[in-house]
C-alpha cells in the first residue's frame, strides 16, 4: 500500500524579546532606513539569557501538536534543523524528545543551515512513506543570537531567533485525498563554503566562532539557485511554479523574494513574506512563516504549497506539498 507524507499542523515559537532597527543602530553603525531598504527587516525576536535552540523547539512543537490533537505517544520521528544547537552532542531533537516526555522512536538533527527546513522535510518524507515510521515532528529552531559579531554590522542586523514545527504522518495514499509532500529537490555546492560560515568549530577551533559572510556574492547566487529549485521541485510533480497557490520562502532578504517572483512570473500576494518582523531565522524561517501564513488564513487546507531555502553550503533546495 503506498504511502504519503502528510502535513497535519503546523506552529510556530518566538521569544519575547524584540529587538529593533533603532535599537541596533545604538550600538553599531547603522540605521534602520539601511536595513528596511537593504533588506526588508524591521525587527527580530532575541532569545532570553539560558533559554536553548530546544526551548524554542519545544514550544513551536507543543503548539503543532495541539493543533493535530496528538501526544507524546502518537511521534516515533524527531528531525530538527539547526546550525545552532544546545550542544555539540547529544543532538538537539535528543534533548526535544525528552523536553515533550517522548519515549518511543528516532530523533536526529539536520545541519543544512537555512535550507535546513527543506533538507529536514524531504528526509523525513522518505522515512514515513518507507512504513518505518508513522508520525514525525519535523523542527527548524535556531538561536543565531549566539553566534553572531555584535560588532559586525554587515551580519548582526540580519538574524533573529525562533523555531517552526510540523507533525507529520503517513497516510494511505487512498486516504490522502492528494495531500501530501508531493516533490523535493536538494542541493549543495560545497566550493562555496567560504561566502557563509561560522569561524569556528569543535575540530577546527574547539570554540564555538561566528557567522562570517560576503552577502553580495551569496545574494548574486540567491535568485538564480532558488529559482532553479523551485522549477525542478514543479517539475517534478508535473506542474509549472506559477500553479502553486502559495510560496513559503526562507526569509533571507526581501529584495531576494522580489527578484525570485520577477524571474518566475509570480506574483506578490502569493507569495509570504515574515522578514520584516522576524529578520533571517535560518532553518526555522520557513515553518514560522508557514504557522503565521496559515492561522491569518492565508493558508488554507488543501492549497498546493511551495517552501524553498538557501544557505550556507550553500545549500539550496525546493519543496512542494498539498495542504
Ligand atoms: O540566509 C542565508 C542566505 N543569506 C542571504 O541570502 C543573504 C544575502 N545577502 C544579502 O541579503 C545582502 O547582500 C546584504 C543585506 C547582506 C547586504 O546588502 P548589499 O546590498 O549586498 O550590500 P553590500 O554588502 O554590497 O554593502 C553595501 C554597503 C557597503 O558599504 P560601501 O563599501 O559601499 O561603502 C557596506 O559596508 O553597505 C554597507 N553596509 C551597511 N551600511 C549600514 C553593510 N551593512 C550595513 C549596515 N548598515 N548594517
Amino acid at each position: 500500500m503506498a504511502l504519503r507524507a502528510v502535513v497535519e499542523s503546523c506552529g510556530g515559537f518566538l521569544p519575547e524579546k524584540i529587538l529593533t532597527n533603532e535599537e541596533l543602530a545604538t550600538s553599531v553603525e547603522t540605521s534602520d532606513e539601511w536595513i528596511r531598504e537593504r533588506t526588508g527587516i524591521c525587527r527580530r525576536h532575541m532569545a532570553a539569557h539560558g533559554q536553548r535552540t530546544s526551548d524554542l523547539a519545544v514550544g513551536a512543537a507543543k503548539k503543532a501538536m495541539a493543533k493535530a490533537g496528538i501526544g507524546p505517544e502518537d511521534i516515533d520521528l524527531i528531525i530538527v534543523a539547526t546550525a545552532t544547537p544546545d550542544l555539540t552532542f547529544p543532538a538537539t531533537a535528543a534533548i526535544v524528545q525528552a523536553k515533550l516526555g517522548i519515549k518511543q522512536g528516532a530523533a536526529f538533527d539536520i545541519q543544512a543551515v537555512c535550507t535546513g527546513f527543506v533538507y529536514a522535510l524531504s528526509t523525513a518524507e522518505k522515512f514515513l512513506i518507507s512504513g518505518q515510521h508513522k508520525r514525525a515532528l519535523v523542527i527548524g529552531a535556531e538561536t543565531f543570537s549566539r553566534i553572531l559579531d555584535w560588532q559586525d554590522r554587515t551580519t548582526c542586523v540580519l538574524f533573529g531567533d525562533g523555531a517552526g514545527a510540523f507533525v507529520v504522518s503517513a497516510v494511505e495514499e487512498e486516504q490522502a485525498e492528494g495531500r501530501g509532500v508531493l516533490s523535493s529537490f536538494l542541493r549543495c555546492d560545497g566550493s562555496m563554503v567560504d561566502l557563509l560560515y561560522v569561524d569556528g568549530g569543535v575540530s577546527a577551533t574547539q570554540t564555538t566562532g561566528y557567522l562570517r559572510m560576503q552577502g553580495n556574492k551569496v545574494f548574486r547566487e540567491a535568485v538564480n539557485k532558488i529559482s532553479q529549485a523551485m522549477v525542478e521541485a514543479a517539475r517534478m510533480a508535473g506542474i509549472e511554479p506559477k500553479d502553486v497557490d502559495v510560496f513559503v520562502p526562507h526569509q533571507a532578504n526581501q529584495r531576494i523574494l522580489q527578484g525570485v517572483v520577477k524571474k518566475l512570473g509570480l506574483r506578490e500576494d502569493q507569495v509570504i513574506s515574515t522578514i520584516a518582523d522576524h529578520g533571517n531565522t535560518s532553518a526555522a524561517s520557513i515553518p514560522l512563516a508557514f504557522s503565521v501564513a496559515e492561522e491569518d488564513g492565508r493558508i488554507k487546507r488543501g492549497d498546493l504549497i511551495m517552501l524553498e531555502g538557501m544557505g550556507g553550503g550553500l545549500t539550496w533546495g525546493a519543496a512542494l506539498l498539498r495542504y
